[in-house]
């Protein structure tokens, strides 16, 4: 471990101090953490082989009702460290962990207020990680936080893709601009999702990618976000530097921290290669190991659902329209005719159980089973669900009975409407209801203005329940995919039947407004950098006229990218979203979603660029099966693909799932071709994607 401490006299903030500089490298040297007191302030910079990544920032927390903890500061203590190890996730892209880094551990003091603060700083390879550390002492016990303040300062107009900052919503599409166009498009950015929360027209949400001029990925994000509230970067667009801003709670406190503590760590990725921020697993080592003794019961899944029925066809989660808004415990459904447009009904969901059944699919999921549909929505309303009692058409029994009977799973739907408490309540009884009728999972979601009433999706209360759900969950043996709740932070590593999250605009916007093309060339940027995302690709219909008349929505993908999908957007969850009849269309192409995995001993990113392409490649768990997805935007990319990472001592069948010459997302997005041939290590492919469009790959070894 390189190491060195200095006596540097340093050109710092604008004015010239005398002080004591400490410094930290990464393994291989070329990330280096210098840290400092300036003017009082902690104060620290990076380096990226010699590139400056973050010019001197500040960092500190402002305090409500005591003395903040922002200048005045003197170290006491540096200690050096380091760490190597390999680990083993339940789940994951690879099979194998390695978390490689060297620490300095800063002490602090506030003499004059007789207070302590420590910053850790983790150096790697490819990022760092620091956070605020609140020992126990006697001056500093519990306070809450009026702001904290990370600074990031740029070292330039860096090109970034970036969502607006929000309390309540990610659901936003990515804008590509420089930093200094930011606030100028703020507005456009977001006309797509509008909330009544935006805080500022500079601010935006993590994970951030950007790229230099001098070709310098960087991307900003945070780490094991827990008993806190979530971080957002408000950017000071004349010196381009960003700076945290936390979410509040309904008071106005962005966090309530009581010793000893520490905050999340606050991520700054950057390579020289934009592959390395997809491959980087900076953000999983932050993270606490596996909390849980036994993990056995916890495993990937592959599903379809009653779902895009609804989404894209227009049908209802309800049962009735006679039912007037009333409370859920006064409605009688017996005694109410269904309106004939519920999908989750016994008889289609067992054509769902049987599609699942013959194609190899773990699990069904089931929207709309449970009674409370009718008014679900923006009325905040305290009781909606009750999570345990179905509609009348849908008989739970013998609909659970009659999935197991042919190897597949029911899943559960547990839409909150953001009444959090009522959840909360109810949580207990739901999750025994399900061990009741043998569910192991459940996809919860978090629609509507919070309640409590007041609070924001991100803040320190709700970031504690989405925990609280899943932990208790985990009593059941119960995996849970929450949508609508805070962007992951790699907690799934702690807490691995956290299996999915949405957390981004998914493919439910491809038949309401559309994504951009771009889009899944910019999640695994973004989004993915915290933990899978439950995309729900698979769409083979992109017309949306064709199954719901009143819809103006187009899915802005050609098909073969819907395949590819599976491959690029990395998920241990992963659903075929489409209806069975639109596979059955289609079963050639179908035949990749059947044998994609879902889980991965080995994944390569071959090819990458943010906002333009991703080529990812991925060794099936246990199997030497080989899968390659592309992903491209409306410009479509060609690509050489030298297959090196195959076995050498073997040969190999490809089938190529490709889009065909004239495909095009918008006007031929069913266009494709399927290739078979025989390819070994020394294999060069050649393959191009059309605009908004990709291919897929699956590699099977043959003979030996
Ligand atoms: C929004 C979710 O993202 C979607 O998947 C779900 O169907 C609806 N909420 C209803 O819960
Ligand atoms: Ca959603």
């Amino acid at each position: 471990m390189k190491i060195q401490q200095l006596f540097v006299t340093l050109l710092c903030m604008g004015s010239i101090v005398g002080s004591y500089a400490v410094e930290v490298a990464s393994p291989n040297g070329n990330i280096r953490v210098d840290f400092n007191i300036v003017d009082g302030r902690p104060t620290y910079e990076m380096s990226y082989k010699g590139k400056t990544v973050i010019r001197p920032s500040h960092l500190g927390l402002e305090l409500i009702g005591s003395t903040d903890l922002m200048d005045k500061f003197e170290e006491r203590n540096v200690t050096y460290s380091d760490f190597d190890e390999t680990w083993q996730p339940v789940w994951g892209e690879n099979k194998d962990i390695r978390n490689h880094y060297n620490e300095m551990l800063v002490e602090l003091a506030q003499p004059a207020h007789g207070r302590f603060m420590n910053i850790r700083f983790r150096v790697y390879d490819d990022g760092i990680g620091f956070r605020y550390e609140f020992p126990v002492q006697q001056y500093l016990d519990y306070f809450p936080v009026k702001e904290e303040h990370s600074q990031f300062a740029m070292a330039g107009d860096h090109t970034a893709w970036w969502i607006a900052g929000d309390y309540d919503t990610q659901e936003y599409d990515y804008t590509e601009s420089r930093l200094s166009e930011i606030r100028g498009l703020m507005e456009t950015a977001i006309s797509s999702n509008a909330s009544q929360t935006l805080f500022s027209p500079t601010g935006v949400q993590t994970s951030l990618q950007m790229k230099t001029d001098d070709g310098l990925y960087i991307n900003i994000h945070e780490a094991a976000l827990v008993n806190y509230s979530c971080m957002h970067l408000n950017l000071d667009d004349k010196n381009m530097v960003f700076e945290s801003w936390l979410t509040p709670d309904a008071q106005g406190v962005k966090a309530y921290v009581q010793t000893p503590d520490h905050t999340p760590w606050r991520t700054v990725m950057v390579s020289d290669d934009a592959r390395d921020m997809l491959a980087s697993d900076l953000i999983l080592n932050l993270n606490e190991p596996c909390a849980y003794d036994d993990t056995s019961w916890i495993k990937p899944v592959k599903y379809v659902g009653v779902w895009w029925e609804m989404i894209g066809g227009g049908k209802q989660w309800s049962y009735t329209n006679d039912l007037p808004s009333v409370k859920l415990d006064r409605l009688d459904y017996t005694k109410t005719k269904c309106h004939g447009q519920h999908p989750a009904n016994t008889d289609n969901v067992r054509r769902y159980i049987d599609f699942a059944a013959e194609h190899g699919f773990d699990q069904v999921l089931v929207e709309g089973w449970n009674i409370g549909w009718e008014d679900w929505f923006g009325k905040s309303k305290d009781y909606v669900f009750d999570f345990v009692t179905p509609y009348p058409d849908f008989d739970i029994e013998y609909l659970n009975e009659y999935a197991h009977s042919k190897g597949v799973r029911l899943m559960m739907h547990h839409e909150t409407s953001a009444s959090v408490r009522n959840y909360e309540r109810h949580m207990e009884a739901a999750y025994n209801l399900m061990d009741k009728y043998g569910y192991n999972a459940v996809k919860s979601g978090y629609v509507g203005n919070m309640i409590p009433r007041g609070e924001h999706h991100y803040g320190q209360w709700l970031n504690n329940h989405y925990l609280y759900a899943v932990t208790e969950a985990a009593k059941h043996k119960i995996m849970v995919n929450a949508h609508e709740a805070v962007r992951p932070t790699g907690l799934c590593r702690t807490y691995p039947n956290l299996i999915g999250n949405e957390s981004a605009r998914g493919t439910e916007y491809e038949s309401f407004a559309g994504n951009k093309p771009f889009h899944t060339t910019v999640l695994p940027f973004t989004r993915l950098q915290g933990g899978p995302m439950d995309y729900t690709p698979g769409i083979f219909e992109m017309d949306m006229k064709k199954i719901n008349p009143n819809s103006s929505g187009h899915v802005n993908s050609t098909l073969a990218r819907q395949l590819a999908l599976y491959v690029t957007m990395y998920s241990p969850l992963q659903m075929a979203a489409d209806y069975p009849e639109h596979y059955e269309r289609f079963m050639d192409a179908f035949q990749f979603i059947k044998d994609v995995a879902v889980d991965w001993d080995e994944s390569r990113y071959l090819e990458a660029e943010p906002g333009r392409y991703i080529v990812a490649a991925r060794k099936a768990k246990g199997s030497d099966d080989w899968f390659v997805g592309c992903t491209a935007n409306e410009d479509g990319h060609s690509s050489v693909l030298s297959l090196d990472f195959l076995d050498k001592d073997r040969k190999y069948e490809a089938v190529i799932y490709a889009d065909a010459k004239d495909a095009h997302y918008r006007d031929n997005p069913q266009a494709y071709t399927i290739t078979k041939k025989p390819v070994s290590s020394k294999s060069k492919l050649k393959l191009s994607a059309a605009p908004g469009g990709g291919y897929a790959i699956s590699i099977k070894p043959v003979g030996k």
